[in-house]
């Protein structure tokens, strides 16, 4: 943000709250002093040889407004502008003379296709399947007007999952992915476009806790007390039968989060217990008897100037400043060089380590010298297994969440000879399979003449067992 755009946002800031009251002299004083503030310059609008308004009382409010020779309040919505834009400042560029132009208010775009302003990233005036994004290729000289486009939602690799154009990437839907806490990503019914939400309609009333708030079931939530998570009966609690259960605390813990595990280590559910336990996250190793894991190349428990290379061993840190390490070739090569790269790639860091926890990475990788040989995008065809994706139903969803599966059970890795795998094994990929989450009751009962599956809540399950009428509660997991 330049000084000028700064100090017309912060006016902005100040003209929506203090209009009427604020002291008007005072702040322009302020303006003024541009030498002693060093930051803050007077906008040009307050000087009265560039804005004919600036001489009026409270000038320095007032644009002039050529077409009709009359002075505006800076940032009015609507007249003299189109319905919907506001006035803004605007310097000429060669005789840097100040006026006015019509302009769309923050977090809109102004639409070629019909002058008007629309919401960035909402549907606009595009057709279902579209977004209004900004228009990056046009810009003027002259004028800060943003203009938007018509573009395509991009597909993601299942249809659980969603894409948000602000980010260009995928989140599962139902995560909170790019929202804020308390609201799940969703796509608005009618538009189609993606959304953060938290009401009380079907879908995502089952995320909804009783302070109006929606998070994911399993994760932390709303909850307060330690050790407990946000269950599917929207409720905050821990159970001993649930997976995420730590039996050394007696706690609940969030899975792939850090829990009661140590540094370098996430909570893991281990696939043959159906259990949690601490691990070493993925490309983090272990040393020694040391209960942390650690990034390789890194310092980690090692001496001051050597470096981890493996499980049992420190190095002294073998390169020289502006080199970077290659175990393959058990040698450094300068940043920026090719080094032992493949053809247009060169030496640079390995930007998957995170310095201010990790500690500084020695570990030289190969990267493209232009972005444009990075043709890796948010939209992948294979679920990556270290991204903990699973196939299911020809998808890719996250282990260990509901995904595709009905309530009161999730997806786990499929198993070889058991009842639960639905689909053939194969490749690099993990074919999933849906299952009871534990401590919800398996059941099969017939329906239609037909064997079905259900998987019970626990109260579901207790109240099944003294005798109500459930039926409407449990859902079928599978018909055969
Ligand atoms: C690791 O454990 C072994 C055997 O328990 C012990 O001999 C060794 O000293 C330990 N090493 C460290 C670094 O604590
Ligand atoms: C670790 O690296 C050292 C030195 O290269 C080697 O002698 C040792 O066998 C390695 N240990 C493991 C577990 O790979
Ligand atoms: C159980 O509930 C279902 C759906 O509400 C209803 O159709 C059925 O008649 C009930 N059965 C009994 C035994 O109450």
């Amino acid at each position: 943000m330049n000084s000028q755009s700064l100090v017309s946002h912060l006016l902005r800031n100040f003209f929506n709250f203090f209009q009427s009251w604020l002291i008007p002299v005072k702040l322009f004083l302020l303006l003024l002093q541009p030498e002693t503030q060093g930051a803050v310059m007077a906008p040009p609008w307050a000087d009265p040889k560039l804005n004919p308004c600036a001489t009026q009382p409270r000038g320095w409010q007032l644009l002039f407004w050529p077409p009709d020779g009359k002075c505006y309040r800076i940032f009015k919505i609507g007249h003299p502008c189109p319905e919907g834009m506001e006035l803004s400042p605007m310097t000429t560029k060669p005789d840097k003379q100040l006026s006015a132009e019509c302009r769309c208010p923050p977090q809109t775009a102004q639409s070629a296709r019909d002058g008007k302003c629309y919401g960035l990233f909402s549907l606009g005036n595009c057709a279902v399947g579209y977004y209004f994004g900004p228009d990056k290729q046009y810009k003027s000289a002259n004028s800060k007007r943003q203009w938007g486009v018509c573009k395509q939602l991009k597909p993601c690799v299942s249809s659980s999952w969603i894409y948000w154009p602000k980010t260009e990437r995928c989140y599962q839907k139902f995560t909170r992915g790019p929202c804020i806490k308390g609201q799940l990503l969703t796509v608005d019914q009618e538009s189609k476009i993606p959304a953060c939400r938290c009401d009380d309609r079907e879908e995502l009333n089952e995320y909804r806790h009783v302070n109006g708030q929606c998070y994911q079931h399993f994760t932390k939530g709303p909850c307060q007390e330690k050790g407990h998570l946000f269950l599917p009966d929207r409720t905050c609690g821990c159970h001993s039968f649930l997976p995420h259960f730590h039996e050394n605390s007696q706690q609940c813990f969030e899975l792939e989060s850090i829990g009661p595990c140590a540094q370098g280590q996430t909570y893991q559910l281990h696939s043959e217990t159906r259990r949690a336990s601490c691990h070493c996250r993925p490309h983090y190793i272990p040393y020694q008897n040391a209960t942390a894991c650690y990034r390789p190349y890194t310092r980690g428990p090692c001496p001051l100037n050597h470096i981890l290379i493996n499980t049992t061993t420190c190095i002294e840190q073998p390169c020289q400043r502006g080199h970077l390490y290659f175990p393959a070739e058990d040698r450094c090569f300068r940043i920026g060089s090719r080094g032992p790269c493949p053809k247009d790639l060169v030496v640079s860091f390995d930007f998957n380590t995170r310095p201010s926890v990790d500690g500084v990475s020695y570990n030289g990788v190969c990267t493209c010298r232009n972005k444009d040989c990075d043709v890796e995008s948010a939209v992948t065809v294979r679920c990556d297994r270290s991204k903990g994706l699973v196939r299911y139903s020809n998808e890719c969803h996250k282990m260990y969440t509901q995904g595709p599966c009905p309530r009161g059970s999730w997806l786990v890795p499929g198993r070889q000879g058991k009842e639960e795998l639905y689909t053939d094994s194969g490749g690099e990929e993990r074919q999933a399979a849906c299952e009871c989450i534990p401590g919800y009751l398996r059941t099969v009962r017939t329906s239609e003449d037909k064997s079905v599956t259900v998987c019970l809540s626990p109260t579901v399950a207790l109240a099944e067992y003294s005798g109500r009428n459930v039926t409407s509660v449990a859902q079928v997991l599978r018909v055969k």
